[in-house]
């Protein structure tokens, strides 16, 4: 049996990170997985997060399970961090592995109501959604999203394709710091998008993997919480592993947004049983953590805090690299970096730009041009703005 198996197509992004280790260049630059590094190129461990753990430490009891939809204090406090409110009459949620997990978990659901549901994702869009709905089986139809001249989202063309969405169709949207291209929509373009969904009966499928990376913890949930109040059906995938740094602890949430209290219900039991199915009981000490910042004012303060400072200096990154460029290129064709929110951008740049990158300057970003932008420092900016130019980009 197991020499029948094929070899399966390798993950790009993660593919980069062996290629990274292995290269021992002095000054190698790691652009690529979407982990965030402060200024010492260290992914640390949050106050918030480390105060939450020794409290739990010091006081959990028992191992014992939860409960098949995960711990309820963690899918109380995520909502509300995500919706801005519990509106408990049409809200069903899970604890997921991940955020990944959550989109698996959606899209299972989705397939348990209508076996042969099609998707639409942008283009460009994470490559795992891709990855994932081909392994499911599920048709999908990419929109036009990303114009490669502005570097910013087309908005004409993506209103024309997802127009074409059908009812009951998921059109699987980024809520916030677009992966991978770091272009994301004006709120009154959200507003213009969730009419065009009421019309077609389309059904919203938020990822939400970047929540305060962008322009705020809040912020970056209103194009969220304005598709939440205007749709019938909404399913959100949302993940802790940026916003709380807790990547290892696969820690996520599935909300399912219903129109009535028998559908909530029904979403619900569905959720569950898919846990059950998979993994039976979610992992728990991520959520824990989770829960035990965002139901403590003084830890929740914290945490806040900290998010603040890495999305500010994510952000000032973005500045000093598009102000570099100009300088060096003497145009303002990067000033776009500057625009973007969240962890990437797309440079534009062709792969073999890209392959350029790497083999003459050790600077490792995806083929696709995506940029990690907390892979970088104040040092480290010059050093890339350089090989950009130099690479003719
Ligand atoms: C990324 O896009 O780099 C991250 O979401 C990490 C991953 O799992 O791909």
């Amino acid at each position: 049996m197991l020499s029948d198996l094929k070899p399966q197509a390798p993950d790009k992004i993660l593919m980069l990170i062996e290629e990274f280790k292995a290269d021992s260049r002095q000054g190698k630059i790691d652009l690529g997985v979407g982990v965030y590094k402060n200024p010492e190129g260290v992914t640390p461990v949050m106050r918030a997060v480390k105060a939450a753990e020794q409290r739990i430490w010091q006081t959990q009891t028992t191992k014992a399970y939860t409960s098949l939809a995960g711990e309820a204090d963690f899918r109380d406090a995520m909502a509300r961090m995500v919706l801005g409110e519990l509106p408990a009459d049409r809200l069903a949620t899970l604890s997921s592995v991940g955020g990944t997990g959550a989109i698996r978990q959606a899209l299972e659901l989705a397939r348990l109501a209508n076996p042969g549901v099609h998707v639409h994702v942008s283009d460009p869009t994470w490559p795992n959604h891709l990855s994932i709905l081909k392994f499911m089986g599920l048709p999908f139809t990419e929109y036009r999203y990303f114009d490669p001249e502005t570097r910013g989202v087309d908005f004409e063309a993506m209103k024309a394709d997802i127009a074409k969405a059908g009812r009951g169709d998921l059109v699987l949207l980024h809520g916030c710091c677009h992966n991978p291209t770091g272009a994301n929509l004006t709120l009154a373009q959200w507003e213009e998008l969730a009419q065009i969904l009421e019309k077609s009966g389309a059904i919203p499928f938020i990822d939400l993997a970047y929540q305060g990376f962008g322009d705020g913890l809040d912020e970056d949930a209103a194009a969220t919480r304005l598709i939440a109040a205007r749709l019938p059906e909404v399913l959100i995938a949302a993940s802790c592993s940026k916003n709380f740094g807790i990547y290892r602890e696969r820690t996520g949430i599935l909300m399912a947004l219903a129109d009535n209290g028998a559908a909530r219900e029904m979403a619900q039991g569905s959720m569950a049983f898919l846990n059950r199915q998979t993994f039976s009981f979610p992992p728990d000490h991520g959520a824990r953590i989770v829960s035990t910042i965002l139901t403590d004012a003084d830890l929740a303060a914290d945490w806040r805090a900290e998010l603040e400072d890495v999305r500010k200096g994510m952000l000032a990154l973005r500045e000093q690299l598009a102000s570099e460029l100009r300088n060096l290129s003497g145009s303002d064709r990067f000033d776009f970096i500057a625009h973007h929110r969240g962890m990437f951008s797309r440079l534009g740049a062709t792969p073999e730009q890209v392959q350029k990158l790497k083999s003459d300057s050790a600077i490792y970003m995806v083929g696709d041009s995506r940029l990690n932008i907390a892979g970088l420092n104040r040092d480290t900016v010059p050093v890339l703005a350089r090989a950009i130019v130099e690479a003719g980009i």
